[in-house]
């Protein structure tokens, strides 16, 4: 029976997972990323952390048919290179070519949100839902698109890379990652919740968050002072939902899903969070683009990741 590991690589952590024929996630593995050491040292530490996974000379390891990566960056899909990542040290790396040179198996790149998506598709809240399109709300905020069951790639992979639809107007906007001003993710990630919850506390605004003792380090902290009633909290976390909400109207006019999955750290505020990204959505977009559709969690976590990446073997 053929086995395929996936792999879902982030700005600081690598996690690998193997797979069966089924897509079942058989065990997973993981460790740091170690992205200060450059694209050299992260690819190493993939090759160290699949055959921890899997050690080479085993009758698995010999069974292993493909290797997945699922990559936080701009990808050039169809010539496996990775261009740019805002949060990977990744300069036009070809790393399917690396990787295929290091592990000595088939190896297919694609991006992590789109991963993502993908396993949501087949076995999370995607299951069943032909057209439908996720967030991951992290560090950045990336995005899925699939359509008829398909994943949508683009002409080179740049399709769904939602956290860089620029939605913020210009007097408001901030310069992205990505070196462009407005991106959704430069108010919707928990990087940008976290810059605006610190921005207005060095601007002295009358805010719980000033009391935290090393400062504001999560967006989780944001989420619990605005559903304790804090005011300046609950601005910026009705910020970053009216520029999810605002995105996903512009997504339904143009792909028309029938759900929306969001997930990654940030959903984990919930309905706190959901009801106001609905609220927007539906003010904003028209009813035959809104009528039945759903916005949802996403349902497998930390695991969509390495089970899309093996997917890309088992079902693309
Ligand atoms: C990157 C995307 C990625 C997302 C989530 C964004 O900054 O541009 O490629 O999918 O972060 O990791
Ligand atoms: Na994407
Ligand atoms: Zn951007």
């Amino acid at each position: 029976q053929l086995l395929y590991v996936g792999v879902d690589l982030g700005g600081t952590a690598i996690k690998v997972g193997l797979c069966n024929a089924s897509g079942d996630l058989l065990r997973t593995h993981e460790g740091p990323t170690e992205a200060a050491g450059g694209a050299e040292t992260v690819l190493n530490n993939i090759a160290v952390y699949v055959k921890e996974l899997v050690p080479p000379g085993t009758s698995e390891w010999d069974a292993v048919a493909g290797v997945g990566i699922g990559i936080a960056g701009f990808l050039n899909i169809p010539e496996g290179i990775i261009n740019f990542s805002p949060n990977l040290p990744f300069k036009n790396v070809p790393v399917k070519q690396i990787m295929e040179e290091k592990l000595g198996k088939p190896v297919k790149i694609n991006n992590d949100a789109n991963v993502a998506a993908l396993g949501e598709a087949w076995g999370g809240a995607g299951k069943g839902v032909a057209n439908c399109v996720c967030y991951t709300l992290g560090t950045g905020v990336g995005g899925g698109i699939i359509l008829n069951d398909r994943l949508i790639e683009g002409s080179t992979g740049m399709a769904g890379e939602l956290g860089h639809m620029s939605v913020v107007p210009d007097l408001e906007a901030i310069q992205c990652g990505c070196g462009k001003m407005g991106c959704l993710e430069t108010v919707s990630s928990a990087t940008g919740i976290i810059k605006m919850a610190r921005d207005a506390v060095a601007r002295g605004d009358r805010t719980s968050l000033s009391l935290l003792e090393n400062g504001v380090n999560e967006a989780k902290e944001v989420f619990d002072a605005a559903k304790n009633g804090d005011e300046v909290a609950q601005r910026i976390v009705s910020r970053a939902a009216f520029y999810l909400g605002k995105s996903l109207a512009a997504v339904a006019v143009v792909v028309n899903p029938q759900r929306f999955i969001l997930g990654g750290g940030v959903s984990k505020a919930g309905e706190f969070l959901f009801a106001q990204i609905r609220e927007v959505f539906q003010k904003l977009t028209p009813s035959n683009a809104q009528d039945g559709v759903e916005i949802v969690a996403a349902e497998l976590g930390n695991n969509a990741g390495v089970v899309g990446a093996a997917g890309l073997f088992l079902r693309a």
